[in-house]
């Protein structure tokens, strides 16, 4: 049988995401709901290592459902990864009589509790926090949802002078590894190509969609490009490319970089990360662990951490046929 659960640390780690705080309020509230105590961790694994604790009541986490970033700070820990920084980070947290974790973050973040767990058999819940939406076993990452929305406004204003000044943009958005967002958006914004890492339309297929708009009677026009998208060419280049080979058109590009991970989290961010609080430490106290909680068709449900980390997060295919669609 499980011990049971008198102490649950919270921590956030890798990038932040809107809606991180709005999960470790929920975390603390539901600690609170059920008399467990909760601590704050500091700089995700950095802080675990140095004992950076505070304790979370129901009362101090007030005021952070509408607060972007993380106000537990976020750090990648170089120590962590090494077995002396672990046994230090076990030795603080065992000091401290934390008997659980919830960590919120990405697959490094993950990656890290799972060697944790293997290690101490030290009790571990992941709530996936990143823009990016790259995590699999869920549909929606925190802070995804208000990404997209941040997004798509950024891009309606990028429109209004692309097209007062009959030109092309090229607008690189955050997916290092996933073209979640340039897909979303691009089709939210109305994009006439979308670059993702995902799929490698080529070089000479931009050109011909670019020269097809052109013909069609367009002025200006939106290319999103992934960060992580696999044409060979960065941003920039893209724009030397086509200006080189395209003299109809005035080409300017805008990276639009971490504005995309700050702000206000959207009402679907907020309700998502307390949902996946609650369900964060509940299970725990049911005594499972190793499981990261997910959202997937409307419920919240747990995935074991290893396939999480280990299984990819498709972009929907539908999507860029909608998109291919929409561009005609
Ligand atoms: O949070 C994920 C992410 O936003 C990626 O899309 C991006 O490549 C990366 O973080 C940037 O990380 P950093 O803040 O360390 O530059």
């Amino acid at each position: 049988m499980s011990k049971t659960i008198k102490k649950i640390g919270v921590m956030t780690s890798g990038g932040d995401a809107p809606g991180m705080n709005a999960a470790i309020r929920s975390v603390a509230r539901t600690c609170a709901f059920h008399n467990i105590e909760c601590v704050g961790i500091y700089r995700g694994y950095e802080g675990m290592i140095e004992g950076d604790f505070k304790e979370l009541t129901a009362r101090n986490v007030k005021g952070l459902i509408n607060k972007g970033g993380t106000v537990l700070k976020s750090a990648r820990s170089k120590e962590f990864r090494t077995p002396e920084g672990r046994k230090k980070a076990y030795n603080a947290l065992t000091a401290k009589g934390i008997d659980a974790l919830v960590t919120i973050g990405g697959d490094g973040t993950f990656n890290g509790a799972l060697i944790f767990n293997q290690e101490y058999d030290f009790p571990v819940m992941g709530i996936p926090g990143t823009i990016d939406n790259d995590i699999f076993g869920t549909s929606h990452t925190l802070g995804y949802d208000t990404a997209l929305n941040t997004v798509v406004e950024c891009i309606d204003k990028i429109r209004d002078t692309a097209s007062s000044h009959n030109r092309l943009f090229f607008v690189e958005v955050m997916g290092r590894d996933a073209g979640h967002i340039a897909l979303n958006c691009g089709i939210g914004a109305g994009a006439e190509e979308i670059l993702i890492p995902e799929e490698d339309l080529g070089l000479d297929r931009l050109l011909e969609s670019l020269r097809r708009s052109k013909k069609s009677g367009k002025s200006s026009s939106i290319v999103v490009v992934a960060e992580g998208d696999k044409i060979g060419k960065n941003v920039f280049e893209l724009k030397d490319y086509v200006e080189e080979n395209m003299t109809e058109y005035e080409v300017r590009v805008s990276v639009l970089g971490h504005m995309q991970r700050g702000g206000t989290p959207s009402c679907f961010d907020r309700v998502l990360a307390s949902r996946m609080g609650v369900k964060a430490v509940e299970s725990l106290m049911e005594g499972q662990s190793n499981y990261m909680v997910g959202l997937l068709n409307d419920k919240i449900v747990l995935t074991p951490l290893e396939k999480a980390v280990k299984g990819k997060s498709e972009v929907n295919k539908e999507l860029i046929r909608v998109s291919d669609i929409m561009t005609t």
